[in-house]
């Protein structure tokens, strides 16, 4: 596989997010994160007039927003939406937030919780209307210990105040939120796991169709949704879907969260318009590459699922999912992985692998041995312990197990490797020559 051209498509709104621009005002927790300082900051203000205007209305804002999905996939959020029942058939419709947050290098959902937890629970109620839930369940990763008390202390504000519970804001319409507690395993974040472990079974994927619109929580009509997603809707529904379109460029509307670490000067969660270019958000917000911009090898963009990038393509490279995507990775979580020239890059990837074969939940045949097949090559690889005729073979398991699976995890644990092999190639051959030689003169 040849190597990409870096691309650097056209912007269509640039000059950086301005402080009233953004929708987290609180992500460093510099201020009051519950009920007090939210209302302080807009939250629950006149909610009652944004879900009194019905399903209808808030769903066509969110689908003229251009707001796609958070959690990783970038499905567009209104279109989602809209696919649940709008006459039930008896069955009651459930929201169900994802803050399962588990992808390596992502820690933007935890952000929200801690500081801004209200947002999320006024997104519960607006995505919960748009939807005609009765009920938000949010599922919370067991290691998300501090966040989660947050979190509760901000529902239990919310049924205090009267925004949630029975006639929720005045509406005349009962909404609950119940925080659920995760128990640790990666698989959980996938959304028919998460809805599996959510009735008390192991968190196993089911096929897909039916969608959890259909067929969801006990069988109900659900949708599954990411924290950042469900957190923006009031903001969106208040300032307009215009004002949020106005960011970022065609079918990449918006300010994101990116969650910036690895080999940079000060690591960070930052939201950003989309869009921006790679470097510019690394040089801006995160104190730069440690060394200079120079001493970068390469970057994993959008967390632990989505191929690296040599430094040739980060030069150039924007940070929305279809400039991403066009480079041959993706925005997934906006989890920004920075690697410097110290960095071993072939153990890098290794360590995905192993930990994508440590979280697979084994119902399926390529994902199951696939998995170990790629963490048990790629420790050979690290040593140089192969012939080069395996590098191929490498990525022939890759291509076995990738759109083979139940879920996205066996994608998942093929593309890492796959964006190895099509930019360090070079790297994996030379570690083989330098161990064979080693072991010929040790021979000798
Ligand atoms: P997907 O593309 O299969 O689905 C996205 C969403 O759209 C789902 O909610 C799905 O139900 C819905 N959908 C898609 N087609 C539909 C249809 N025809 N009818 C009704 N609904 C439909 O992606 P998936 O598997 O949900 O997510 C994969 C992504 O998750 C990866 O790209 C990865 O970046 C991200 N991820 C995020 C993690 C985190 O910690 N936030 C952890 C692991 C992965
Ligand atoms: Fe389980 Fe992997 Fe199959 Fe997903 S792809 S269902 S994690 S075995």
């Amino acid at each position: 596989q040849a190597a990409p051209a870096p691309v650097a498509p056209e912007r269509t709104h640039w000059g950086g997010l301005r402080d009233q621009d953004r929708i987290f005002t609180n992500l460093y927790g510099q201020h009051d994160p519950f009920l007090k300082g939210a209302e302080a900051r807009g939250d629950w203000h006149r909610t009652k007039d944004l879900i009194t205007r019905g399903a209808d209305w808030i769903v066509g804002e969110i689908k003229k927003s251009g707001l796609r999905g958070r959690g990783g996939a970038g499905f567009p959020s209104g279109l989602k939406w809209s696919f649940m029942p709008k006459v039930s058939d008896g069955r009651p419709s459930y929201v169900v937030v994802n803050a399962d947050e588990s992808e390596p290098g992502t820690c933007k959902d935890r952000e929200i919780m801690r500081h801004d937890p209200h947002k999320l629970v006024e997104g519960c109620l607006v995505a919960g209307t748009a939807m005609r839930a009765r009920a938000a369940y949010i599922y919370i990763r067991g290691e998300y210990y501090n966040e989660r008390i947050a979190l509760q202390q901000a529902v239990n504000e919310a049924y205090a105040k009267g925004y949630i519970g029975k006639n929720a804001c005045g509406s005349g319409m009962d909404f609950d939120v119940v925080v659920h507690w995760g128990a640790g395993a990666y698989i959980c974040g996938e959304e028919t796991a998460l809805i599996e472990s959510l009735e008390g079974k192991a968190g196993k994927p089911r096929l897909k169709p039916p969608f959890p619109a259909n067929v969801g929580l006990w069988g109900c009509p659900t949708t599954v949704t990411n924290v950042e997603t469900v957190a923006v809707a009031p903001t969106i529904l208040r300032r307009g879907p215009e004002w949020f379109s106005g960011f970022g460029r065609k079918n990449n509307h918006g300010t994101k969260l990116f969650c910036i670490s690895g080999h940079v000067n000060n690591p960070v969660t930052v939201e950003e318009e989309l869009g921006i270019s790679m470097r510019e958000l690394i040089e801006k917000h995160a104190g730069g590459v440690r060394g200079g911009w120079d001493n970068l090898l390469a970057v994993i963009p959008g967390g632990s699922s989505c191929p690296v990038l040599p430094k040739t393509v980060c030069d150039n490279v924007l940070m929305d999912f279809d400039a991403l995507k066009e480079a041959q990775s993706g925005l997934g979580t906006a989890a920004v992985m920075v690697m410097d020239k110290s960095t071993d890059i072939v153990d890098a990837i290794a360590r995905l692998s192993y930990f994508y074969k440590h979280e697979s939940c084994g119902q399926c045949t390529p994902c199951r041995e696939g998995s170990g097949w790629l963490a048990d090559m790629m420790k050979r690889m690290v040593r140089g312990d192969a012939r080069v005729e395996e590098i191929d073979m490498l990525y022939e398991v890759t291509k076995q197990i990738e759109g083979h699976t139940i879920c996205a995890l066996g994608d998942a644990a093929a593309w890492p490797v796959q964006g190895l092999i099509r930019h360090f190639r070079g790297e994996m051959e030379d570690r083989i020559g330098r161990a064979s030689l080693a072991a010929e003169q040790i021979a000798a």
